[in-house]
């Protein structure tokens, strides 16, 4: 009876185990996919580094179970006394010098690696007329989602980052409250964004997010900040340098953009009455105190996790505490369960693409 239960609780642990490991391998997320440089060198790291390990794994078991199976005492006798090494110079280099070998050969590439994905130099570089040559994006990270600056662009926008494919990308990253880490499985990180000090590395993209899943790579939020830090996720898209180009301009091209308190749109109404305050609906607005809303209807998600939909919208903003509890929304404005519905069907006409 015992044996049969042990059995079956090692069987449902198994099958747990699957559940969760069979999000492993989805390449909008996973880093054994990696879709960039960054993350292909952060993988081989891994895989030396589980190579070395399994090795000595192996090597101490097979010792063990030699000496285990040969100094059996029904095979050795009541009396047998093995031979006594203690103090051998022989053995004592031997166990002191292998784990240095394998120290250095995991310590020289993983130092490599850190001292190359921090180099930034290019991220001053300008070109004859003295425009900056390489991309950077400011990333800020806030209780509990994120703001991506483009300063040499003049836009800003949130929730979902987006960045040109096949090119090194350049990132400053800060936090507003607390400790958060910014990290994009599929692509590189994580790295930490602190409250007084900025931290900069690059990621280079060598995918389009169009054909995943989802159209876009999950980013998330990699430290422990608070009740709501599971829910602290973001999306990445990344399209070729025309794309990007054109989606620049169109982020450009909403200069001036706001939303009219007397509009005939009981939504723009709502939304210029209630949520304007916190929220801009130009990409030209500078920092604010919530996400910009600029492209809302072009992301994939509501407050980083819902469903991208008017019903998900419309909830989110009726109950902002019970969906992402702790996050700044909660009791800043009094809105009606009909103007909620009007302002999420508003925010979905905000669009900067096709
Ligand atoms: Cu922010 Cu965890």
């Amino acid at each position: 009876m015992m044996k049969g239960l042990k059995k079956w609780r090692l069987f449902s642990l198994l099958a747990v185990m699957t559940v969760f490991l069979s999000a492993c391998g989805e390449d909008y997320i996973s880093t054994l996919t990696p879709a960039g440089p960054v993350g292909k060198e952060q993988l081989n790291i891994l895989l030396l580094s589980v190579a070395i390990m399994t090795f000595v794994v192996i090597v101490v078991s097979v010792i063990y179970l030699l000496a285990f199976v040969k100094f059996r005492r029904s095979k050795v006798g009541e009396n047998f006394m093995p031979k006594q090494v203690e103090g051998s110079h022989t053995l004592e280099v031997i166990w002191t010098v292998i784990p240095i070998i394998l120290l250095l050969i995991l310590a020289v590439p993983t130092l490599t690696a850190t001292y190359k994905f921090a180099d930034v130099a290019a991220m001053d570089e300008v070109d004859e007329e003295g425009n900056k040559t390489a991309l950077t994006v400011n990333v800020a990270a806030k209780l509990y989602w994120w703001e991506f600056e483009y300063p040499d662009l003049g836009i800003i926008t949130a929730q979902e980052l987006v960045v040109p494919t096949d090119e090194k990308v350049y990132f400053n990253l800060i936090a507003a409250d607390v400790k958060h880490s910014f990290w994009i499985p599929a692509v590189g990180g994580k790295m930490d964004t602190n409250v007084d000090n900025l931290n900069k590395f690059y990621l280079q993209f060598d995918k389009e997010s169009e054909g995943l899943k989802d159209g876009v790579f999950y980013g998330k939020c990699a430290e422990l900040c608070g009740p709501s830090h599971a829910l602290m996720d973001f999306k990445v898209k990344t399209l070729d340098r025309d794309a990007f180009d054109a989606w620049v301009a169109s982020m450009q091209a909403t200069e001036g953009n706001t939303a009219d308190a007397n509009s005939s749109n009981a939504g723009e109404a709502a939304f210029a009455n209630s949520c304007l305050g916190c929220h801009a609906v130009s990409a030209v607005a500078g920092a604010g105190i919530g996400p910009n809303v600029t492209t809302f209807g072009d992301r994939n998600r509501v407050a980083g996790f819902m469903d991208h939909t008017v019903e998900a919208t419309t909830e989110w903003i009726m109950n902002p505490e019970e969906n992402k509890p702790g996050n700044l929304m909660t009791g800043k404005y009094n809105v009606t369960e009909e103007e909620a519905q009007a302002i999420a069907e508003y925010l979905m006409t905000l669009k900067v693409e096709d």
